[in-house]
């Protein structure tokens, strides 16, 4: 079997790395970097953390319009797919590179399956839901952490090739905690004490786009009585010098860190102030409280379980939101314990 995965921002390079070791264990697995991230600590960094293979290929598509990205994605993944003529095209999530992985190769007639398919914000503003929907909407195998997301697919009409699978994130996580407490010194470096700290990451459009989300966001962690860790995208670095948004003396700016270093970064930290989805479900599986800055979550079962709660963006809202946070009893267990990556291969296996 030879299977061909899309991959191009940061979150995807986790979310492919234990499905991509998996398939090298007994088929050819061709891995193919379409270039939309591609600074060293959003893109190498991982290859080596996440002990990826180094892509097959590499598009060097980089940054534009949404547009002139996906299409120049579009034209430059048919040859490679036309040449590979892979049993299966593996997309992961719901950016721009797994719109154009999807649609690509069901052009060329190829089966397509989506990890972490039916996960829905019911906005159809942020440009991400776009891609879930449509991704969804093309796979022929879509491979869901949740009953909510399969229950979002059945509503929509999906029911044919649709699979509970555990989420392929928890599997990265479990292979780097241990990693990341023996070999990062992150904390050290910041001179962070464990629980000493919140962790903030903001990069949503719709929180970098619009400057005053972004400055209210900014003014809540300035308003924070302890030290805030703020490893800064490269769209907020640019939006928090378009706005003229200077954060307050507790709170720390640093470069986009490694995975090893960020997940000790949460794993310490008190609790996690975030609009990403990846670092939610992090920070639910490590036990760490999380302030979600946004209107709606897709991972709704961590706001149900107390783990997580939506502040949206009122600076009060989200300084009460991190006040009032009381840490649940218990934890449920989420998105799927254990492999799923092995799961996945034989289910690539027995549908071709
Ligand atoms: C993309 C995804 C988003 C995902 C995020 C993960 C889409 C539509 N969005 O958002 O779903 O949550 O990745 O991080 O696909 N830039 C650099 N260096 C880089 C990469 C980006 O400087 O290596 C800057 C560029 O100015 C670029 C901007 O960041 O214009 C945005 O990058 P882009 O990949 O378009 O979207 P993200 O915001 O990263
Ligand atoms: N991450 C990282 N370094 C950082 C910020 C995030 O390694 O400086 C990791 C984080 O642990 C998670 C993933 O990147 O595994 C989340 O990606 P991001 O927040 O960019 O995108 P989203 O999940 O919102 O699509």
């Amino acid at each position: 079997m030879k299977v061909l995965s899309v991959v191009g921002a940061r979150p995807q390079f986790i979310k492919a790395s234990p499905l991509v070791r998996a398939i090298g264990r007994g088929h050819r697995s061709i891995l193919v970097h379409t270039g939309q991230h591609y600074d060293a600590n959003m893109s190498d960094i991982f290859f080596e953390e996440l002990g990826l293979p180094a892509p097959d290929v590499h598009l060097g598509i980089g940054s534009s319009s949404h547009g002139a990205q996906t299409g120049a994605m579009l034209a430059a993944l048919e040859p490679v797919m036309i040449d590979t003529r892979p049993d299966w095209v593996v997309v992961y999530g719901d950016t721009n590179s797994t719109l154009a992985g999807a649609l690509t190769a069901v052009k060329l007639g190829l089966r397509v399956a989506h990890v972490e398919a039916g996960l829905r914000s019911f906005n159809r503003a942020m440009p991400e839901e776009i891609n879930r929907v449509v991704a969804d909407h093309l796979a022929d195998l879509l491979l869901c952490p949740s009953g909510a997301a399969i229950a979002n697919l059945k509503a929509e009409g999906r029911v044919r090739g649709v699979h509970r699978s555990a989420d392929t994130m928890i599997e990265a996580l479990a292979d780097a905690a241990a990693r990341a407490r023996a070999a990062s010194a992150v904390l050290d470096r910041l001179a962070l004490a464990e629980r000493g700290y919140v962790l903030a990451t903001v990069h949503r459009a719709e929180n970098t786009d619009g400057h005053d989300r972004l400055r209210r966001i900014v003014a809540a962690l300035g308003a924070l009585q302890e030290p805030v860790v703020f490893p800064v995208h490269p769209r907020t670095r640019r939006a928090l010098a378009d706005a003229g948004c200077v954060p307050g003396p507790n709170v720390t700016l640093i470069d986009p860190v490694g995975y090893l270093d960020m997940v000790r970064l949460e794993s310490a930290a008190r609790l996690i102030v975030t609009d990403s989805g990846g670092v939610q479900k992090e920070a639910f599986w490590l036990g760490i409280p999380c302030v979600t800055v946004r209107d709606e979550t897709e991972w709704t079962e961590t706001v149900e379980s107390g783990w997580n709660v939506l502040a949206g963006t009122d600076t009060q809202a989200i300084v009460d939101a991190v006040g009032r946070f009381r840490v649940p009893a218990t934890r449920p267990s989420l998105y799927g314990e254990g492999r799923s990556s092995q799961a996945i291969v034989q289910l690539l296996e027995e549908m071709i």
